[in-house]
């Protein structure tokens, strides 16, 4: 089968690997129909992760049709499937507060030992999964797999990072960063009251994309005299962060308001807090990070795909074959691609 391997910064490509096998009562193996390449892969590819090890076969958004299972977990033979880019037991006292990336044995696929120890990741004709039970979830029949793709992972960001923002009803919130997570959470932000949603991104495809999405979009320079035109001068209520970087998370804890919520999603990996805490404190701002976590929303997201509330489906620019993989990374980085979605089977539209 192919995977897709990281061979070191900027160089991702194909490479034959065996089938993985079911080893544990609760693995399953899933032939992935499609999978997608997220912000969190560019963090290895640019080489901002040291030690990101070469070989690791990336991607952690993925769906597909279970092929072999485990004792514990056969009933899902068969099954169209989603998965969680996150691996927690389900089992742990953690897992059972519903905190799964607290989980001892958290880890992500495709991501070396970024999180937890290495698991292959899904840009690949399969992948096996650990605690089936727990980290895959049946795709509801009214899902096309495009849209059930998204709850593994970045769906589940923007949900997250809406429901703790304390968004206000009626009121305006600014989102740092046009990415995929940085629409979603504009858009699940939208599904919870905001009037206005105010996007900044420096890249002129990402403010393109986020107009798309009937955004108001802006650069970071302009976020601040946007935002008091908005609010009457009384500033964003709700900030969110999606872009994992110290001049964004300054960015966020800048356009706050007084008494505002700042909700970081984008992955930080400072070892310092790169924002003016004298504002954070004379604002007395609330500053939350935030981590994806699909197992728990599942539900509500499932809810919110089959009422139409949310389309994340909006913004995927680009569909190509896995055989693209290397272009794909490509396009992405270089922000000419919004969203890209390998493909690698037959995707139920
Ligand atoms: N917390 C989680 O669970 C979770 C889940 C998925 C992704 N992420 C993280 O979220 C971040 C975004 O992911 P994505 O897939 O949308 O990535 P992306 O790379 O597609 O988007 C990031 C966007 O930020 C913009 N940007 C860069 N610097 C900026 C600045 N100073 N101000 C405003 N915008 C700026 C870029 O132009 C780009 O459009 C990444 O750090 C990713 O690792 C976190
Ligand atoms: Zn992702
Ligand atoms: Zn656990």
């Amino acid at each position: 089968m192919r995977g897709t391997v990281f061979r070191g910064p900027y160089d991702v490509g194909l490479r034959d690997l065996p089938v993985p096998r079911v080893e544990d009562a609760r693995d399953a193996v899933v032939r992935v129909t499609a999978s997608a390449i997220c912000g969190t892969d560019l963090h290895p590819y640019r080489g901002e992760l040291p030690g990101f090890g070469v070989g690791t076969v990336l991607g952690h958004e993925f769906v597909g049709v279970v092929e072999d299972a485990g004792d514990e977990v056969a009933h899902l033979t068969g099954r169209r499937v989603v998965a969680s880019d996150l691996v927690a037991c389900g089992r742990c006292r953690t897992c059972r507060r519903g905190w799964h990336y607290q989980c001892a044995e958290v880890t992500l696929f495709g991501y070396s030992t970024v999180v937890g120890r290495p698991l292959d990741g899904g840009q690949a004709d399969y992948v096996k999964v650990p605690f089936a039970d727990v980290v895959l979830a049946a795709c509801p029949d009214e899902l096309t797999d495009e849209q059930a793709l998204f709850t593994g992972d970045v769906l589940a960001t923007g949900y997250i990072a809406a429901e703790r923002a304390d968004i206000p009803l009626g009121g305006t919130v600014a989102v740092i960063g046009a990415g995929t997570v940085g629409l979603l959470a504009g858009m699940c932000a939208e599904a919870g009251g905001a009037a206005s949603v105010i996007l900044a991104d420096p890249s002129p495809t990402r403010r393109a994309a986020a107009e798309r999405c009937g955004f108001t979009a802006v650069s970071p320079e302009q976020l601040a005299a946007t935002v008091a035109g908005a609010s009457e001068g009384g500033g964003a209520q709700s900030v969110i962060e999606a872009v994992g970087s110290d001049a964004a998370l300054g960015l966020a804890v800048e356009t706050a308001a007084p008494r505002g919520t700042v909700v970081a999603v984008g992955a930080h990996h400072s070892q310092a807090a790169p924002f003016d805490s004298g504002r954070a404190f004379g604002r007395e701002l609330t500053l939350r990070f935030a981590v994806g976590d699909p197992i728990a929303v599942w539900p509500e997201l499932f809810a919110l795909l089959k009422a139409g509330r949310v389309d994340p489906a909006a913004v995927i620019s680009h569909r190509l074959p896995l055989a693209e993989v290397a272009r794909a990374y490509r396009l992405f980085d270089r922000r000419e691609a919004t969203k890209v979605v390998l493909v690698c089977g037959d995707v139920a539209g």
